[in-house]
């Protein structure tokens, strides 16, 4: 996961956050956080991975991933994504929309009637949300490694508009 963190961040935040923080990222250091999230579970605090199993190119093990919980701004939603990232090579495939899929299920689970997720305003993944069917529900500045910077929430409410956005597999008839 923290493999997949540091490719996602340098490729999609190059010219949006400062380079020398992208330069300074550590796997060490997101490896911890993400394990300390996992084991922790604060929040039911989930993770999905998508794997990819040496057969295709572009890598093979986790490819990508999403996390999240209950929300950590309860004003906005009940339910929060916190991270989803895939290696650009795994992009376009309709695999982020199936781990929304997963962490949309799990929010459910938890008694969540709403979801968001930040994203940056300057984040083309932002379309991303708003084909899942979110609506902007919140814009905020906040300062990051020096730099201001705005950031967005999307909203699913009620979450039954993501499992629907999300549900491609239809039964046969
Ligand atoms: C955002 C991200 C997870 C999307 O995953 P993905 O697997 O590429 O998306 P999917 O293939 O599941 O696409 C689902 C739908 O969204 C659309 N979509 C995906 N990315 C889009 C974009 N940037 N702009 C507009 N539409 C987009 C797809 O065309 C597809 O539409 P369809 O319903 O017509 O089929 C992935 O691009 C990514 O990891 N981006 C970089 C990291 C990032 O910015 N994460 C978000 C941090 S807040």
């Amino acid at each position: 996961m923290a493999r997949v963190h540091l490719a996602a961040w340098r490729s999609t935040y190059a010219g949006i956050l400062p380079e020398p923080y992208l330069a300074s990222l550590s796997a060490e250091r997101e490896s911890l956080d993400y394990e300390r999230g996992i084991l922790e579970r604060r929040g039911g605090h989930a993770g999905f991975v998508a794997m990819a199993d040496g057969q295709e190119a572009g890598g093979s093990g986790v490819v990508g991933f999403i996390t999240g919980g209950r929300s950590r701004r309860p004003g906005i939603a009940d339910g929060e994504v916190e991270t989803l990232y895939l290696l650009d090579d795994f992009r376009d495939r309709g695999v982020g929309r199936r781990l929304m899929r997963a962490m949309a299920s799990h929010l459910a689970s938890l008694g969540a009637e709403s979801a968001f997720a930040w994203v940056l305003l300057e984040n083309p993944s932002r379309w991303f949300y708003e084909r899942l069917g979110a609506r902007l529900a919140a814009r905020e500045e906040f300062t990051f490694a020096g730099q201001k910077t705005t950031q967005l929430a999307y909203a699913w409410q009620p979450i039954n508009t993501l499992l629907t956005a999300t549900a491609t597999t239809k039964l046969p008839r």
